[in-house]
């Protein structure tokens, strides 16, 4: 391919991919597969690897840029970002209304009403098109600078599209697809990690990361409601903003309100709530505010809010139903989870017949009982929780639960450890545990093996072709043959994923053993820090509780898992079958410090080495490499014969430096 088709294609493959990341995160309507997705984005990856001169900071490649950090910089907001005042009560938006007819008397009040995300607030800076920055709320008048997670929101831009305002701050929520909470909780519970609690909590732990790495992975979203400092468009009123954002290709709302009487808000704030379970985030309230940017000066401030608007929040809802029984699951760690069985009951937009009650001790605390009337809402419209009972309707049938002594897969007795909550089941072989394993260990977030879900795992399982996670590189055509529904092509494509996954990063790997407590984060970590598996096996517990994103707890998990006899064997069948035991990531957390942590580079012109090879030895060491010069740039490094780049360091000031002066900076 030459230079000129690639460009082309870049460009195309860019647009599509962008175009998809809006359908997916923010009209929660994708028009292909997640495969298909990840295919363009290879593609594109594989191009700019070719001609790393396409590569554009803009490039959706590129978002996850830097590299960790030891905390965020602060960033003073040049207009402060207030909160607004909250109510439950609908005579209360009323008398806003009625406050503002007679703050503003014989004038026309429009009011627009949208919905309120319930994410975590965030202001983002665009000069002239290119993002900038991102920040938190903060106090209100210092946030977080934490423009390296938001980046990693597939469906920002990173520049503006059409003709962008010099300088446009905009402000709105991030948040977390609902149907991309729910996967991630679950794969939190299976990691042993602690839950969040709703999805707002996620995200605010998905944006405190200092790893944007990490970031990426979460389904986080975002929608644009406001303004900070604007130059460069003229904006009348609210209702004018929605336009810009879309013209621009800023996520908004889609469904808005314009209203001129408080029944009409009323109205409006009904509609919203029938509609809102159909929205990709969530929401927890209606937010008014008055429509003319004339009329809300002259409103203007209490000390902590707007006068011009005011957030209504919904109630949770809340429905009775009957618990029919309380039901043991069996983690891949072996914890005893009790679920309630419930009566199938509608609430907050699904149908329910199935929600954790945690462990023994939260029972006990609302005094649940196997025979109750209980009352479920959908924390956080999500997740269905029980959140109390009717002890006014017991008939004394009623039977109090009691975690069994067996684990109910096994047969095995169950332990409590030492100041854990939690129960379990130390049969390694456990048939419930076993399954467990193996789905994690092949699912998308571990080692990938397309095609390896509950349905075959459980076949696999059941016929004992499967009993530890090595057996898979033992199946063969004729073993997977046995099963149902696996036609020749089903078969033939397993063994090529099987295959595929052996030369997975050793992170996944070691993420994929399921070790009690270690998530991808620690995963990553330890990947960071020993050169090989076997480095890792063999490291003391001191060792290990000195990596960051380890610690005691996590350390003395490892040590335990590897000292089990049975555990090593089944690496050594791995070793055997072929699967990749190095790091390649070894050194890249320990090796980001000296002068280059932190810098961001442009390369160009002609080197002793392929730009590859030197953009690695730059990120390797904490920098970022770009691929154009920006006042943002802190180094161009210029071999022969560069040409236009350089003449734009030349023009901003940018410091450039030789190969031979980059060189000594190693
Ligand atoms: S307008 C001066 N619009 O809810 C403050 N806020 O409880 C202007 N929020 O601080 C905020 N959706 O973090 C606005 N459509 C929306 C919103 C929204 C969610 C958040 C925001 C705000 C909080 C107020």
């Amino acid at each position: 391919m030459t230079a000129k088709t690639a460009a082309t294609r870049v460009q195309q493959l860019r647009s599509e991919i962008e175009a998809h990341n809006r359908r997916y995160y923010d009209e929660a309507a994708p028009t292909i597969s997640d495969r298909e997705y990840d295919e363009l984005y290879r593609e594109l990856a594989d191009l700019e690897k070719q001609f790393p001169e396409l590569v554009t900071p803009d490039s959706p490649t590129q978002r996850v840029g830097g590299s960790p950090l030891k905390e965020f910089a602060q960033i003073a907001h040049r207009l402060p970002m207030l909160s607004l005042d909250n109510t439950y009560s609908e005579e209360e938006v009323a008398e806003f209304y009625r406050r503002l007819e007679k703050l503003l008397p014989n004038q026309q009040i429009a009011v627009v009403v949208e919905p309120k995300v319930d994410g975590v607030a965030v202001s983002l800076l665009y000069e002239r098109g290119e993002l900038r920055y991102a920040a938190t709320r903060g106090d209100g008048s210092v946030g977080d600078d934490i423009t390296q997670n938001v980046r990693t929101i597939r469906a920002l831009p990173l520049r503006l599209r059409g003709t962008p305002p010099e300088l446009l701050e905009v402000r709105g929520e991030v948040y977390m697809l609902k149907r991309g909470f729910a996967k991630l909780n679950a794969e939190r519970a299976e990691a042993g990690l602690p839950q969040f609690a709703n999805p707002r909590n996620a995200t605010a732990g998905s944006l405190k990361q200092l790893d944007p790495s990490i970031t990426a992975t979460r389904p986080l979203g975002v929608i644009f409601y406001g303004t900070g400092i604007v130059e460069g468009v003229d904006l009348q009123k609210h209702s004018e903003l929605f336009a810009l954002l879309k013209r621009l290709g800023l996520p908004a709302t889609e469904r808005w309100w314009s209203a001129s009487s408080v029944d009409e808000i009323l109205h409006a704030i009904h509609e919203l709530d029938t509609m809102r379970r159909d929205l990709a985030y969530e929401t927890d309230g209606a937010v008014v505010k008055v429509d003319s940017f004339a009329q809300r000066e002259q409103l203007g401030f209490t000390s902590k809010s707007p006068r011009w608007a005011i957030a209504y929040k919904y109630a949770a809802e809340r429905v009775e139903t009957k618990l029919h029984d309380i039901v043991i699951q069996v983690g891949r760690t072996g914890t005893l989870t009790p679920v309630a069985a419930l009566e199938p009951v509608f609430v907050s937009g699904s149908t329910v017949s199935r929600a954790t009650l945690h462990n023994e001790e939260e029972i006990e605390r609302k005094d649940i009982r196997i025979g109750d009337t209980v009352i479920v809402e959908k924390a956080g419209e999500v997740i269905p929780a029980v959140v109390g009972v009717r002890a006014d309707l017991r008939s004394g049938n009623e039977k109090r639960f009691r975690m069994p002594k067996k684990c109910p897969a096994c047969g095995t007795e169950v332990v409590k450890d030492e100041g854990q909550v939690a129960v379990r089941c130390i049969n390694a072989q456990c048939p419930a545990q076993v399954r467990r394993r193996i789905e994690h260990f092949a699912s998308r977030g571990a080692m990938d093996i397309e095609g390896f879900g509950e349905a075959l795992v459980t076949q696999l399982v059941e016929r004992q072709l499967v009993r530890d996670v090595a057996d898979i590189y033992a199946l063969t055509a004729d073993k997977l043959g046995e099963l149902e529904r696996t036609g020749e092509k089903s078969v033939a494509n397993l063994l090529i994923a099987i295959e595929r996954s052996k030369s997975r990063p050793l992170w996944r790997l070691i993420f994929g053993l399921g070790i009690l407590h270690v998530g991808v984060t620690a995963s990553r970590a330890l990947a960071a820090n020993f050169r090989d598996l076997d480095a890792l096996m063999n490291a003391s517990i001191d060792e290990l509780q000195k990596i960051p994103d380890v610690g005691e707890v996590v350390g003395r998990s490892i040590r335990q898992f590897f000292d089990e006899p049975a555990n090593r064997q089944v690496i050594e069948r791995l070793r055997a079958a072929g699967l990749q035991l190095q790091s390649d990531d070894y050194g890249k957390r320990d090796a980001a410090s000296g002068a280059i942590v932190g810098t961001s580079w442009v390369i160009t012109g002609t080197l002793s080495e392929p730009r590859d090879a030197i953009a690695e030895l730059i990120t390797a060491r904490g920098g970022k490499v770009t691929g154009s010069v920006s006042k943002k740039t802190n180094y161009v490094l210029a071999g022969n014969d560069a040409g236009s780049k350089l003449e734009k360091a030349k023009q901003l000031g940018v410091r450039v430096i030789s190969e031979d002066e980059f060189r000594a900076m190693l």
